[in-house]
């Protein structure tokens, strides 16, 4: 029996039955979820669909679909702009990172690399129609690793190929021991930045030290001083779960940031994939916390900052109520049916999702710096993987990225995509009301207590079955007419 959004009672809660849900396959789903537990859920960014291993090589027409796609009218774009270079540490990566990155070697690398991007900007920026943006996003690596007057070649460069709406948002992303120069701020105001993130991870100097960075606390209070002597926004990250990392410390890490008065503070759990990281193996791999303090570093953090007037926006971000804290490119990343992607540079990933009636594609540049270079002398829009989604991608990459937001909005899905959700996964819907997850009702679900840190396991048990055959049957063959 299906489940009907208009007959349906009006609310359901942990201990309610789903009509019409199957409960062997509710049980079943439950079962197996409750074997990953232990798993800390990882970065957000990691947990999206399609997971970044379901990409394929296999060729994509991009101009054709950057053509067509940015023809739809959608009323909002969002750019990221990829700087690879970081300062080389002890161990290598910062003891945690899985993100591409290029350790800086010498200064001369990055001139070459703002001359390829020019060049790809030259390549790229002709099929698409849209100029205007509403955000910008310069990322990494590490982009504050240049000096000031880099800064401004950088973010202007990028300006004379787009520019931002009224109001737009321009972020620009780095670690504390580069953001001690005021002139950088200086530079980096006048090339039109709104927001700094600051990567900060640890406020204690013993632990930071475990990642091999030459960061200490003075840094963060010297970049905070900067921050708010030229008014720019500002969010800072903290990783939790971190190796030798009490309960105690984290919390002092966030009554600091309070203290401090940041109006946005993004709290990570660390996540370990594999051997991937120095912090994944021995004899840190040892030292980290198991998944009961994760969950309540966690809590600590969410309750710690709920009291002292902060809003919960997604399982990691907290902001300030009344501060003016913009969070613009995030959350319009997480509403693909109004807003698309582009990203330069560097291991950019671009999302232009088109419309059910026309779909588009996701697709990443090469995350080795040598190739974003060759393919670039090709005179070719750079390209790693991608996917050109079918309609069953286009419904879980609106799910999961409205999941970011610990919500979802049933009757927004039935307008796009003209069927119930729950109706969609009635047991997995079950399953997570019996794991105390969420609650539904006849307009959203929402992710509640545990649901919210686990939200990637939410997300990654909605996306399985639509994973497992790109897998099997090997979909992605790239664009077909
Ligand atoms: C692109 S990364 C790095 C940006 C910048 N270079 C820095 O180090 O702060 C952005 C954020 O992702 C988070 N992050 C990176 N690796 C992580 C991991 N293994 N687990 C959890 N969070 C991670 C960090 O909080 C970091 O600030
Ligand atoms: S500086 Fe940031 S991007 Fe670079 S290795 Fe460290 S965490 Fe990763």
């Amino acid at each position: 029996m299906a489940f009907n959004l208009q007959q349906a009672p009006s609310y359901y809660k942990s201990g309610d039955k789903l009509p019409g849900a199957d409960p062997a396959i509710a049980a079943f789903v439950k079962e197996n979820l409750k074997k990953v537990l232990h798993i800390p859920p990882g970065n957000k960014v990691l947990a999206n669909h399609p997971s970044f291993s379901l990409l394929r090589p296999d060729p994509v027409p991009l101009a054709k679909i950057l053509e067509e796609c940015t023809h739809i009218p959608k009323p909002h774009h969002i750019l990221y702009v990829s700087l690879p270079f970081c300062l080389p540490t002890q161990p290598e990566n910062c003891g945690f990172c899985l993100f591409p990155k290029v350790d800086l070697q010498n200064r001369s690398q990055i001139r070459t690399y703002l001359d390829y991007l020019q060049r790809e900007l030259e390549i790229v920026t002709p099929p698409i129609k849209i100029k205007e943006l509403d955000a910008i996003y310069f990322g990494g690596g590490t982009p504050n690793i240049l000096n000031p007057e880099e800064c401004k070649d950088y973010v202007s460069l990028v300006l004379k190929y787009f520019t931002l709406k009224k109001g737009g948002e321009i972020t620009f992303e780095g670690i504390p021991q580069l953001f001690t120069q005021e002139d950088k701020f200086q530079a980096l105001k006048e090339a039109g930045v709104t927001r700094i993130s600051i990567g900060v991870q640890q406020l204690h100097d013993h632990l930071i030290s475990l990642s091999g960075r030459k960061q200490k606390r003075e840094h963060i209070l010297k970049a905070l001083e900067h921050t708010h002597h030229h008014g720019l926004n500002h969010n800072l990250d903290l990783i939790y779960g971190w190796p030798q990392q009490t309960h105690d410390d984290a919390l002092s890490d966030i009554q600091t940031l309070i203290e401090w008065q940041v109006p946005h503070i993004t709290a990570y759990p660390l996540n370990i994939l594999k051997d991937l990281s120095a912090f994944s193996r021995p004899p840190l791999r040892e030292r980290i916390p198991d998944i009961h303090l994760f969950i309540k570093m966690y809590q600590t953090i969410r309750d710690k900052l709920s009291d002292h007037g902060y809003r919960q926006r997604t399982m990691s971000d907290f902001e300030k109520i009344n501060a003016d804290s913009d969070f613009k490119y995030e959350t319009l990343s997480h509403d693909p049916l109004n807003c698309d992607i582009y990203a330069i540079g560097f291991s950019g990933g671009f999302r232009i999702c088109g419309l059910p009636e026309k779909m588009g594609c996701g697709y990443l540049s090469p995350h080795i710096l040598k190739d974003y270079y060759d393919q670039i002398d090709e005179g070719r829009i750079p390209y790693r993987a991608g996917i050109l989604y079918a309609i069953e991608d286009l419904e879980l990459v609106y799910i999961c990225n409205q999941l970011q937001e610990n919500r979802l909005y049933r009757d927004l899905y039935q307008a796009h995509f003209g069927k119930d959700v729950v109706d969609q996964f009635l047991p997995l819907w079950q399953a997570f009301l019996d794991l105390g997850w969420v609650e539904i009702d006849n307009h959203e679900i929402r992710l509640i207590d545990q649901g919210v840190f686990y939200s990637a396991h939410i997300q990654r048990t909605l996306s399985y079955q639509r994973t497992q055959e790109l897998k099997t049957h090997q979909v992605l063959k790239g664009y077909k007419e």
